[in-house]
């Protein structure tokens, strides 16, 4: 039994993904992935709107990336990826890392909407495409990166708050479907707390990862196939008491 066990683990660890394709690859967790992708020798379409960025990876790790300058906001997602699969001839993971969050205090309406246009809109349009595609293809392995701050509502942040948890949601219902479709889809949602990114900064920060461990914890949930990852692990716990904390204190805290 324990053989099988250790037999099945194995096969998932060895698998190797060979055409990879990240969204907001120019910095942070997105670029991290790219980075430790690039090492394992797989050939990559980053994407993201900062193209020197992007140009920095691509000098790093020649004939590597292949690199589309794109705003998930303003174009269609057949625009933007369909080239670059075109270019791979394929993808076996999609990764999407774009995001953008605000404290917004004062409820700046653009700042708000912009939330909702990227982490909400563009996710769902993106996300679609690829279990599309993937369902086509018939097998296929989607990641998509949500938040520790999706898990209730956080009132320094309310657009950022509702559309990482719409994502978690979102990604949960597409491993439902994949499961009852019965086809080879694997999703994975990455619940990070705070990672040392650009987006991962602030007063109130605590037990924040650097890029390398967030990523290497990643890698190993992607391997893994897992459907749930917290990043960094102790996260869950956190999670756990937010989901569980009745609302009267949880609105007082
Ligand atoms: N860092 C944390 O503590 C933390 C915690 C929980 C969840 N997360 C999530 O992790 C993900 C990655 O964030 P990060 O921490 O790595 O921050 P980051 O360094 O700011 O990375 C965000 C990435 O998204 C891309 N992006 C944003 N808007 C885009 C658009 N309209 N079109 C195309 N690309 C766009 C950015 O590229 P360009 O600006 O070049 O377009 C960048 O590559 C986000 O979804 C975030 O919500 C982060």
């Amino acid at each position: 039994m324990i053989c099988c066990y250790i037999y099945a683990d194995l096969k998932q660890t060895d698998m190797k993904y060979e055409k990879v394709i990240i969204i907001g690859a120019s910095s942070g967790i997105g670029e991290g992935l790219a980075r430790a992708f690039a090492e394992e020798g797989c050939k990559i379409g980053i994407l993201a709107r900062r193209e020197e960025l992007l140009q920095n990876l691509d000098a790093e790790y020649p004939n590597v990336f292949l690199i589309r300058v794109c705003d998930i906001t303003k174009e269609e997602p057949e625009n933007y990826l369909q080239p670059v699969i075109d270019q791979l001839d394929g993808f076996d993971l999609l990764i999407l890392s774009a995001g953008v969050g605000y404290q917004n205090r004062e409820l700046d309406p653009d700042k708000e909407i912009r939330t909702a246009q990227t982490n909400v809109v563009a996710f769902t349009k993106i996300m679609m495409f690829a279990y599309k595609y993937f369902e086509k293809k018939g097998e296929g392995h989607i990641v998509g990166i949500s938040s520790i701050a999706g898990i209730r509502g956080l009132d320094v942040c309310p657009s950022y708050s509702a559309s990482k948890g719409y994502e978690a949601l979102y990604l949960e219902s597409l491993r439902r479907k994949a499961r009852k479709s019965g086809l080879n889809i694997k999703i994975l949602t990455v619940l990070p707390g705070f990672v040392d990114t650009a987006m991962g900064q602030g007063d109130h920060v605590f037990w924040r990862a650097s890029v390398k461990k967030a990523v290497s914890q990643i890698k190993t949930a992607i391997y893994k196939g897992y459907g749930r990852a917290y990043i960094t692990r102790r996260w869950r716990v956190i999670a756990w008491i937010l989901k569980f904390v009745p609302r009267w204190i949880f609105e007082r805290a």
